[in-house]
């Protein structure tokens, strides 16, 4: 086989590894769009690279100029023989449009794959604008049950704990809080939260400022809320401040109210974004 045969072989061969690639993303594309198939996905995702570095190697190897490579000084004038070759060249104009071929099924190649990987973008989902630090607590709302039934201040024990969510939002993982009672003459609010606990009714987050897990534990005698996954310990009188573990930031609190019917209202949302501490906390 002639070198020439060889080339245009060789040309061929990456043509069609660049086509396999650009049909390969353009597969991809059409998979993820009717509803994503985890190992297809990946299978054409391997074929489609695996055409590119295929076309490319064989490019290197085959069509581009092999080593060593010495430059000789040459004269300034062509000998015969240069100008025959230089003639002979001119006259393969196919080598040109064949080299033009391969740098198109490139560029299909490389745009199916860069369209391809666009739509994974949607897969980001939507923005989650305040969802981060805002829950579905607003003023007015009662405090439920998980089951759904309205928290009445006289069914709170003294010393016991009730588990709560905003009222049309049983189970809000975000929205769950902790209602305790103690003694009004024990607590200590934080300036300017004065009124957030009527007759020693205090709410707060229920989720864990280390790393998200239900503070669902109390300990009355300590006025104590204990997180059970790493044993962080949060002060029930002085705003939900962390004593023991690795959290480091405060139980966000609930400013509540009693209604005439005995009910516990939410006054607004958390007195902070719930959950472990992120990068909008100073
Ligand atoms: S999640 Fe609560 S202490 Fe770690």
């Amino acid at each position: 086989m002639t070198p020439q045969h060889d080339e245009r072989r060789a040309e061929r061969v990456i043509a069609l590894s660049f086509l396999i690639t650009a049909a390969a993303a353009v597969g991809l594309a059409v998979v993820y769009l009717s509803g994503g198939q985890p190992q297809l996905e990946g299978a054409l995702l391997a074929v489609a690279f695996g055409g590119l570095a295929y076309g490319f190697v064989t490019w290197g190897q085959k069509l581009m100029p092999q080593g060593p490579v010495v430059e000789e000084r040459h004269r300034l004038t062509s000998t015969e023989e240069e100008s025959e070759e230089l003639e002979s060249d001119l006259e393969r104009g196919g080598v040109i449009s064949r080299r033009k071929l391969l740098v198109r099924s490139l560029a299909v190649a490389g745009g199916a794959l860069g369209v391809a990987a666009l739509f994974p973008i949607r897969s980001l989902g939507p923005k989650p604008g305040k969802a981060l630090v805002s829950t579905p607590w607003r003023d007015g709302l009662r405090l439920i049950t998980d089951d759904g039934k309205p928290v009445l201040a006289v069914d709170v024990p003294m010393d016991g704990l009730v588990t709560v969510f905003p009222e049309g939002f049983p189970g809000s993982a975000d929205g769950q809080a902790v209602l305790v009672r103690v003694s009004p003459e024990l607590l200590h609010p934080a300036p300017g939260r004065e009124d957030w606990s009527p007759d020693g009714f205090i709410v707060y987050s229920k989720v864990c400022t280390h790393a998200g897990c239900p503070v669902g534990l109390y300990q009355a005698d300590s006025h104590t809320l204990l997180c059970p996954c790493h044993q962080s310990a949060f002060d029930v009188l002085d705003r939900a401040r962390p004593t023991f573990g690795p959290a480091a930031v405060a139980l966000p609190q609930l400013p509540i109210r009693l209604d005439g019917d005995g009910y516990i209202r939410a006054r607004g949302d958390f007195s902070d974004p719930v959950g472990p501490a992120f990068w909008s906390r100073s």
